[in-house]
């Protein structure tokens, strides 16, 4: 198949090109930089730099290439600074968003497969979430996400675009070219790692009086591979079914200080904490039933042990302690 991806370059993106390539199809990767890095760009994709709110400039791809599918990952993604600037979020995750779509019906193509996320729920109201579980986000990254997953839906009924949403819990991990580098760092597991590999800066642990069993935020941690196998497992899927939603993440609660500790064991080195206050948009635990994705895209994670995540993501960081060049 020929497939667009749209934030190609990004953390999660330039894994999902790679293994969209290793299943033998011919992949477009777009890509507006602001994320993205020259050192994830696949040498077996064609890339084009641009910005998806550019609708002339997508208007030119779209005439220039044939495409089967879209698998759209392009967005502005820190749950942080959604809270404070929620229009950048909206422009971008959503009116960037209708762009895309306007533009795949206008040149017939109707299958895409959409990078959505465990933010859409907001706060659990069961121990597990699954994908019927109220959404109720709680920053306007989770709602702008939420929107797009809505449109989707009336375009499907309209206009017969098949569509797939995918909810990712928290993708960490690297491959062996691929790992996880944002200007700035705000993620977890790479800002441990960096603490463990500096022994300089303490990491912060944003928040040790929530109502969880070590007063620290728990979340549910998918390897980033695993995470782009199932966009390739929902590809096919797209061939016998109109339209789905789908958590990703491996049904396994971990507080940030268990990921102190997992990392700790994993670099062999004591990681300096500091406890700070909360972070604004954080919900407590995000913990994922995955069970569908199994059923129904036969999705079996690889890597379903934090320890192994952990121990991929620190491969990496090891032979690029400096991240992307940039
Ligand atoms: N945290 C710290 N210190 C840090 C960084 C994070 O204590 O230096 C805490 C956060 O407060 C949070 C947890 O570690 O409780 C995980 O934070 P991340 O920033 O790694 O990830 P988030 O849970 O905020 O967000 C990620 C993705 C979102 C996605 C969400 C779904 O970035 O796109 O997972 O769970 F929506």
């Amino acid at each position: 198949m020929n497939i667009l991806v749209t934030g190609g370059a990004g953390y999660v993106g330039s894994v999902v090109v790679e293994e969209l390539l290793k299943s033998g199809n011919k992949v477009i990767s777009l890509d507006n930089m602001q994320q993205g890095h020259k050192g994830a760009i696949h040498s077996g994709a064609e890339f084009i730099s641009m910005d998806i709110c550019a609708l002339e400039a997508l208007d030119k791809v779209f005439a220039r290439y044939h495409f089967d599918a879209v698998v759209h990952m392009a967005a502005e993604t820190l749950v942080e600074y959604s809270v404070t600037d929620p229009g950048r979020y909206f422009r971008s995750n959503v009116i960037g968003g209708i762009n895309l779509l306007d533009t795949m019906l206008k040149y017939n193509v109707y299958k895409i497969i959409f990078s959505s996320t465990a933010a859409i729920y907001g706060e659990p109201q069961s121990d597990l979430i699954d994908e019927d579980h109220p959404k109720t986000p709680i920053n306007s990254y989770g709602e702008s996400k939420l929107m797009f997953e809505n449109i989707l839906k009336w375009y499907g009924r309209a206009y017969g675009l098949k569509h797939i949403s995918l909810r990712y819990f928290n993708a960490a991990g690297a491959t062996k070219l691929l790992g996880e580098d944002h200007c700035p760092e705000t993620h977890l597991i790479p800002n441990v790692l960096k603490a463990a590999w500096n022994q300089s800066e303490p990491v912060k642990v944003f928040g040790a009086d929530y109502q969880t069993r070590d007063g620290s935020c728990i979340r549910d941690y998918v390897h980033v591979r695993d995470i782009a196998q199932a966009h390739v497992l929902s590809l096919d899927k797209l061939g016998d079914t109109s339209s789905g939603a789908y958590n990703l993440g491996n049904g396994a609660g971990y507080s940030v200080f268990d990921v102190v500790r997992t990392a700790e064991k994993v670099a062999r080195v004591k990681i300096p904490v500091k406890v700070s206050s909360r972070r604004p948009g954080d919900p407590a635990v995000l913990v994922a039933s995955s069970h569908k994705a199994k059923q129904e895209l036969s999705w079996k994670p690889q890597f379903p042990e934090l320890e192994s995540i952990i121990e991929s993501a620190w491969k990496w960081l090891s032979e690029h302690p400096n991240g992307y060049e940039r």
